[in-house]
């Protein structure tokens, strides 16, 4: 017995590859296909009318030409705006990304948490939701940083930002009101685990970061118990929305995480 078909990344750029990693350590076997909707970057500064009219039309595209087994929504803004939609429209499991509240919550000595998100998605009743549910005796500061994504984007390309830069970000949570307090954050955009050494290095105190993916690699894992894989390895593939002339530069990023061919949507 032997199934090709993929499990299919969705984002709005390299943040998902964070999400890829643990999945692919858990299943070196599977097939991937990484989705970056270049084209639509950044999510985190759009509207939640743009982001629901967007993603599922084009998760449905794409689940036409790759026929995935699975998708994960490996971006938060995405996730928590337009995950019930795109499960809805595709007959096919869909998992999501979630900011990690929960974990974070159990792990805070101090019972201050910073979740740390795009403007999108630190706004999100979803968001007020999970603190709320499971973190309730906690103060929960929140910040949304569309600089954050744009560093990470630029490390990928093996462009080095300075400290100052992470500095910046994070002062948008320490100097709110109580933020001295804080011991653990809950990083909920994909693309900031990517960077989270550089945040830890410059944090004003210690801190723990929290994400979802590791219990996204767990749950795709669940999901996918007992079924057949391919044969032998298959080459992974990144499709961007669109390509310019920096997308060459996200080559090696892709090949060190199996991303080995590049192609357009
Ligand atoms: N990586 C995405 C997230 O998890 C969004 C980044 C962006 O496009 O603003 O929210």
């Amino acid at each position: 017995m032997t199934d090709t078909r993929p499990i299919l990344f969705f984002d709005s750029g390299v943040g998902g590859l964070s999400v890829l990693a643990p999945t692919r350590a858990l299943l070196p076997q599977a097939s991937y296909v990484y989705v970056a909707d270049s084209a639509g970057y950044p999510y985190g500064t759009r509207s939640e009318a743009e982001i629901a009219a967007r993603v599922p039309a084009l998760l449905g595209r794409l689940a036409e030409r790759y026929r995935p087994r699975l998708i994960v929504i490996a971006c938060n803004t995405a996730s928590t705006i337009a995950l019930a939609a795109v499960r809805a429209a595709l007959d096919l499991p869909v998992v999501g990304t979630v900011p990690a509240i929960r974990p974070a919550a159990a792990l805070s000595v101090t019972r201050c948490i910073g979740v740390l998100g795009t403007q999108a998605t630190v706004r999100q009743p979803y968001v007020d939701d999970l603190a709320t549910r499971f973190a309730a005796d906690c103060t929960v500061i929140r910040h949304g940083s569309a600089e954050l994504v744009a560093l990470a984007e630029a490390e990928l390309r093996g462009m080095r930002q300075p400290d100052s830069a992470y500095r910046a970000v994070l002062a948008g949570l320490y100097d709110q009101t109580g933020g001295e307090r804080i011991d653990v954050i809950v990083n909920a955009c994909t693309h900031f685990p990517l960077v989270a050494d550089r945040l830890g290095a410059v944090a004003p105190g210690p801190v723990r970061f929290v994400d979802g993916g590791e219990g996204i690699a767990r749950r795709v894992a669940y999901l996918t118990q007992g079924q057949a894989w391919p044969q032998s390895p298959v080459p992974g593939v990144a499709v961007f929305t669109r390509i310019d002339s920096d997308t060459a530069a996200l080559a090696p990023a892709l090949l060190a995480r199996g991303l080995e061919r590049i192609e357009s949507l």
